[in-house]
């Protein structure tokens, strides 16, 4: 008997997804030439040895500001050897010590895993920013972590400070959809950033039918889709403007193609994409999203760590997601997240907090 995994029939349909995955960076990104133009003259002067402007990236959720940072980052990098860029994730990186260590790392300083205070590594921060001729950028996304920890927010005020107390050019570019992150920032990291900002707005829907053509025309073979496949996804994520969602559906919908073994992705898959989409979405209105009420029923009386509730839920969320679902808990205050040593890397310990 043939096994349960192999494929039923000849694939007509992805000529390679991959195009189609979040973290893929197109050489194209239609309708943000105005942002990337708008980043490009803030960060051109590091090119020269010169100051560049601290920015901060706004707008909702699939606006593509993770993507055209980093498109900008890939050119920046081709163009001059007088910049560094790295891009940080704040989830990822979310202790003053962890993105220290990994910024002088990247600056070329080996810093040792273990024995350094924070304290140290900043120093060897700032000494080896100096000793260098080119000027580092560092992109934080997700940047609203940031304001989540006292030690986090030391060190934006320690970098908004660099060039006035250590006489070194950094480049800034934080990334947030958090409306409020501009607003919490420290009044002091505030005015000496005296940073630009850009907003995202979000895609319209004929915006979005351009963006998934141009996505398509790599992913799918010739004649893969329907004529209405495209405009009906795009339909779909144009009231939250989110670029994310409509190449989701996209891809969701192609591979359901795919498993029935069909010629073509037909409008049909589409509507089926959505529909897987919708039992999750119904659960967000109520009051816990459904993640949000899966990790409560996974961590009971129990403590449990990050790594085992996306062990757990991995398979049906994005780690993603669900970091997001664990921090909004705690917004809530139904859950605490102690953080812990753990090996070489933090972990969070997460438990319900009890109501007295
Ligand atoms: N103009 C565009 N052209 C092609 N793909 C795009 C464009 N804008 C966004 N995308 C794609 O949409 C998805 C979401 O974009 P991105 O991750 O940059 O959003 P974001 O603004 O960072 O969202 P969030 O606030 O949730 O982090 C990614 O797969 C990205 O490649
Ligand atoms: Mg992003």
């Amino acid at each position: 008997m043939a096994n349960i995994f192999e494929s039923k029939g000849e694939n007509h349909i992805l000529k390679d997804e991959r195009f189609l995955y979040p973290e893929f960076v197109p050489e194209q990104l239609p309708f943000r030439d105005k942002e990337i133009g708008e980043m490009v003259f803030a960060l051109k002067p590091a090119t020269l040895g010169k100051k560049p402007t601290t920015l901060f990236l706004t707008g909702v959720p699939g606006t593509g500001k993770t993507v055209s940072s980093k498109h900008v980052l890939n050119e920046l990098g081709e163009y001059s050897d007088r910049t560094k860029c790295l891009y940080i994730n704040c989830f990822e990186f979310n202790s003053k010590h962890s993105i220290l260590s990994k910024a002088t790392n990247f600056l070329g300083y080996a810093v040792p895993t273990r024995g350094l205070s924070t304290e140290e590594i900043f120093e060897r921060f700032v000494a080896v920013t100096k000793s260098k001729e080119n000027i580092p950028i560092f992109i934080f996304d997700e940047a609203e972590q940031l304001l989540k920890q006292e030690d986090t927010k030391d060190l934006l005020y320690d970098l908004s400070r660099m060039g006035e107390r250590h006489k070194v050019f950094i480049g800034l570019v934080f990334i947030s959809n958090d409306n409020f992150f501009l607003s919490l920032l420290d009044d002091r990291v505030r005015s000496s950033m005296q940073a630009s900002t850009i907003n995202f707005e979000k895609y319209s829907s004929l915006q979005l039918k351009d963006i998934l053509k141009e996505r398509a025309k790599y992913a799918f073979f010739d004649n893969a889709l329907e004529d209405e496949v495209i405009p009906l996804a795009a339909a779909h994520a144009s009231k939250e403007g989110d670029a994310r969602v409509a190449i989701d559906v996209l891809l969701k919908a192609a591979r359901l193609a795919e498993n029935e073994n069909s010629k073509k992705v037909k409008v049909a898959h589409v509507r089926k994409a959505f529909m897987k989409e919708k039992v999750v979405k119904q659960e967000l209105s109520s009051n816990l999203s459904k993640q949000e009420q899966l990790i409560l029923d996974f961590v009971k009386n129990n403590e449990v760590t990050a790594g085992e509730i996306y062990l757990a839920l991995g398979k049906d969320f994005a780690e993603r997601t669900l970091r997001k679902a664990i921090n909004d808990l705690e917004d809530k205050k139904l859950i605490s997240a102690k953080k812990v040593k753990k090996g070489k890397g933090v972990t969070r310990v997460i438990s319900k907090v009890k109501k007295s």
